[in-house]
């Protein structure tokens, strides 16, 4: 992976004067997972947990459809693996729960045979209404479908001691897994969390965890102002608080990494939005959005920084072929797909620097399970000195759970 930053429009000098701010941040990331208290930064080290996670796959791998249900940290991060990694064995992934959308979850489950269906609800709290809710109408309609032997078709990933989901899988003896009690819902996604339904899916664990190993142990030994990751946080930092850069983008040009934005977007706002300050995050997707958001970041405001994400090789080679009737874009012609993609996303960086636009790519050589390690490593990394930088709280949520007692409230 490399990031590719001259176009940010940050000077040396002002990133300098960061330096020790930047060290500081690392030490504390660095000894929150040494003391324990925070433990995303060495899930990669995790064979147990693989092991685990792979063996309960393995006794369920007659079914031929995964539900996976959950929401926020206990959903994206398996979205977007499943979007990203294309696999060739596995099950079919299906997701709910991540909206309380009744039309939605009638659809997905009039689409499912239940009898081929695992389904794995995943809530670390186990006491989320939205998610919840829809495990137990799932598991109304397994009843009806499966009968007496229902349970076997049920995952559980949860808090190891308390919870309403852990005391239901005890009562009712179905397969569980543990959610690490130090690994936080957005910071999962390489824990048991996001790593059982990418097994299900076919994706290769130990590469996933591999791509984010690498990333990690560049972080431990570069020093910040040479990690590429922690030159992300510096930037996207200094852009908000010198240059009143208050919306920092994600656009990944390729589809597979659409997902991938959203997860970001919940990384970047339910981590560092707090105390009244805080980047808004945005996920876009090149090239559609050329056509959708382009006009705004270009000539809008000047109030945004925008990352995009190239991937470098794609796994077709499909090229325009004989433009003879369409002589106005005839210099298409013979030219692949992945030329153009990476053209557009050429050109909209070029035209935005040219406007004085902040901008920066990340480059990864494929959509692979290696490089999506990575990639989730690489921004949990930037999240975590982010939230050093701005003096906050990055690993709690108070604003979430004002909304969650609120709505109990209501509907009590
Ligand atoms: O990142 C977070 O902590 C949240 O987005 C949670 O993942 C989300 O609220 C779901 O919580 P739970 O897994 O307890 O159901």
């Amino acid at each position: 992976m490399l990031y590719d930053y001259k176009n940010m429009h940050i000077s040396t000098a002002e990133l300098r004067a960061l330096r020790s701010r930047l060290n500081d941040a690392k030490k504390k990331v660095l000894k929150m997972a040494r003391k324990g208290e925070q433990g995303w930064l060495d899930l990669p080290d995790d064979k147990d947990m693989v092991e685990r996670v792979y063996e309960i796959a393995s006794e369920k791998k007659k079914f031929k459809n995964c539900l996976v249900i959950g929401i926020g940290g206990s959903d994206l991060g398996a979205r977007a693996l499943n979007k990203a990694v294309r696999t060739k064995n596995g099950m079919k992934l299906f997701f709910a729960g991540g909206n309380t959308d009744p039309d939605e979850l009638h659809a997905t489950l009039s689409g499912l045979d239940l009898k081929k269906t695992l389904v794995n609800i995943i809530s670390k709290s186990g006491n989320t209404i939205e998610p919840m809710a829809a495990f137990m109408i799932v598991r109304e309609a397994l009843k009806r479908k499966v009968g007496r032997k229902y349970g076997r078709n049920i995952v559980a990933t949860t808090d190891i001691k308390g919870g309403s989901l852990r005391e239901l899988a005890k009562k009712y003896c179905w397969a569980t897994l543990p959610v690490p009690e130090n690994v936080g819902g957005r910071f999962s996604v390489l824990s048991e969390v996001g790593l059982f339904p990418a097994a299900c899916a076919g994706i290769d664990l130990d590469l996933l965890l591999r791509g984010a190993q690498k990333v990690r142990n560049a972080f431990v030994k570069e020093l910040p102002l040479k990690n590429d990751a922690c030159l992300f946080a510096a930037l996207q930092y200094l852009s908000y608080k010198k240059h009143g850069k208050k919306m920092q983008v994600l656009m990944p040009y390729a589809e597979g990494l659409r997902d991938f934005g959203l997860w970001y977007r919940q990384l970047w706002a339910e981590s560092l939005g707090k105390d009244g300050k805080g980047p808004t995050p945005i996920a876009a997707i090149g090239a559609t959005d050329q056509h959708s958001q382009i006009q705004l970041y270009n000539d809008g405001p000047n109030d945004k920084t925008i990352t995009f994400i190239e991937v470098k090789k794609f796994e077709h080679q499909t090229r325009v072929p004989s433009m003879a009737d369409l002589p106005k874009l005839g210099y298409a012609e013979g030219k692949t797909l992945e030329q153009i993609i990476h053209a557009e996303r050429r050109g909209t960086a070029r035209a935005l620097t040219e406007n004085s636009r902040s901008n920066g790519t990340l480059f990864i050589s494929r959509l692979n399970e290696e490089n999506m390690g990575a990639l989730i490593m690489f921004f949990e990394i930037a999240t975590a000195i982010s939230g050093e930088l701005y003096g906050i709280n990055t690993y709690d949520q108070p604003g979430v759970e004002a909304g969650k007692i609120a709505i109990e409230n209501i509907l009590k």
